[in-house]
């Protein structure tokens, strides 16, 4: 019996997919509570690379049940592509896909919104143009469309119309974007209809699942979460652990084990203060090596050192009880590798990131070096083999955020994994 959780400890994209597989092993149940189709989670089947967005990763996992929870905001068309490429890959979906009754949906309205509000403002966000935050907007505003209204077509056709109503009047979109929007109302529809088997009341199976083994699938990072990210450069909802209760209706008392998942360095997609990043060659190594490219959009991804402070932050906001670092391969080849230990904020030492966390972007990283290993890591197998530099950077990162590295990621691949005694 189990019930453990697993989070992005930074920005997002720290290999959430990869770590989410390994741990659904031996799951009953894999579930998602926030966010929806701005997340892209990868991993490998044998050489094959697979990309989940709005499914939890536990698909792959035959004999796990998936739970989209009442947290997420639910695209149907990207749902029905998500199913039908599960399919491709027989890959069973039959009864171990449950989308929940009052997970809110993502129309092309508010797809819509999403990409005229990017254009607006010359992409200050960044988003991913997938409708998350105007389709949350909706939620907090009791406008919502949820996966409930989907089982009947009347009054899916009622709320639609007068969504739409609601956009042409109050100038979210006009007439001749309507029509421009009609190929893809019709793939909506269509979507809505396929998915609507999926469609169910998950509260009471979730809570008999609890005497199974049931693994939580965070998405985005914990400095994306609404409340505790770097606002207003963050997603719409609460990525961090605070978000499973209101997003799956099982309370965070429950919970055993909470995994944070961080990169060895750090990237970050899209606008908003990054402390660490780097503007020099070794931040495009970083990119280069790491193939750092958003699995969701592809866009480039920024790439800085560790910091500390942040991920400090994170352990507190998240009540982590353990880590996994991914990615360390990647630093295989730098003979300096920097970890920023402190920001310095108009020429004071700040150690606590809500300190600086309205002034992030004229804070200076103040940095601890390390010597690399300059040695091939990818198919080690225990802790101790690795280089005696890359244990060090291990523990210093370990002993600092004051939680247990549990897993190293050395590799995209499953066997790539590197497990420490608790
Ligand atoms: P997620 O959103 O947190 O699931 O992460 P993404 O899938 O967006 O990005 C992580 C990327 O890193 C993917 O391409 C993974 O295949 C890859 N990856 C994960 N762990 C490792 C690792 O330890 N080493 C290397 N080289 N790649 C990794
Ligand atoms: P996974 O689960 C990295 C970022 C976007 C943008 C901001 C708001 O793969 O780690 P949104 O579309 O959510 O309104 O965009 O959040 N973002 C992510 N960055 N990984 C993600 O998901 C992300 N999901 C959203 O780039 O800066
Ligand atoms: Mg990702």
């Amino acid at each position: 019996m189990s019930f453990d959780a697993i989070v992005g400890g930074q920005w997002g994209d720290e290999g959430k997919g990869k770590i989410v597989d390994l741990l659904s092993k031996n799951v009953d149940v894999v579930a998602r509570y926030q966010g929806g189709a701005n997340a892209g989670h990868t991993v490998y089947l044998e050489d094959k690379k697979i990309v989940l967005h709005q499914i939890p990763t536990g698909a792959l996992r035959e004999d796990c049940v998936c739970v989209l929870g009442n947290g997420m905001v639910i695209d149907p068309i990207g749902i029905l592509e998500e199913i039908n490429k599960l399919k491709e890959l027989n890959i069973r979906v039959n009864n171990r896909i449950y989308i929940d009754y009052f997970s809110h949906i993502v129309t092309p309205i508010h797809k819509f919104i999403d990409r005229s509000n990017e254009a607006k403002t010359n992409n200050e966000i960044g988003t991913t143009c997938k409708g998350i935050g105007p389709t949350y907007v909706d939620k907090y505003k009791r406008i919502g469309l949820r996966a409930v209204d989907l089982l009947s077509n009347s009054d899916l056709q009622d709320k639609m119309d007068k969504r739409l109503k609601f956009a042409l009047d109050n100038n979210e979109i006009s007439n001749e974007a309507v029509k421009d929007l009609k190929e893809e109302f019709k793939l909506f529809y269509h979507a809505c209809d396929k998915i609507s088997i999926y469609i169910k009341d998950t509260f009471e199976f979730l809570h008999n699942a609890l005497k199974k083994n049931v693994l939580i699938e965070g998405a985005q990072g914990t400095l994306l979460d609404v409340d505790y990210g770097t606002y207003p450069y963050v997603t719409s909802s609460n990525c961090s652990s605070g978000g499973i209760g209101t997003g799956l209706g099982l309370p965070g008392s429950k919970l055993n084990e909470i995994t944070g998942i961080f990169k060895a360095y750090t990237t970050r997609v899209g606008g908003g203060p990054f402390p660490t990043e780097l503007f020099n060659e070794d931040g495009q190594t970083l990119g280069h090596i790491g193939k750092e490219f958003g699995a969701t959009t592809g866009r480039p991804r920024r790439c800085g050192w560790f910091d500390l402070v942040a991920a400090k932050y994170s352990a507190k906001v998240n009540g982590l009880t353990s880590i996994a670092i991914t990615k360390l391969d990647i630093l295989n080849s730098f003979k300096t590798i920097r970890v920023c230990t402190h920001y310095d904020v108009n020429g004071k030492k700040i150690k606590n990131m809500t300190e600086a966390l309205n002034n992030l972007d004229i804070v200076k990283p103040i940095y601890k070096e390390f010597s690399g290993w300059n040695t091939e890591i990818e198919n080690i197998d225990n802790f101790e083999s690795l280089p005696e530099s890359a244990q060090e950077y291990i523990k210093y990162l370990e002993l600092e955020i004051g939680v247990k590295i549990s897993i190293i990621s050395i590799g995209p691949k499953r066997h790539q994994i590197i497990l420490r005694n608790k």
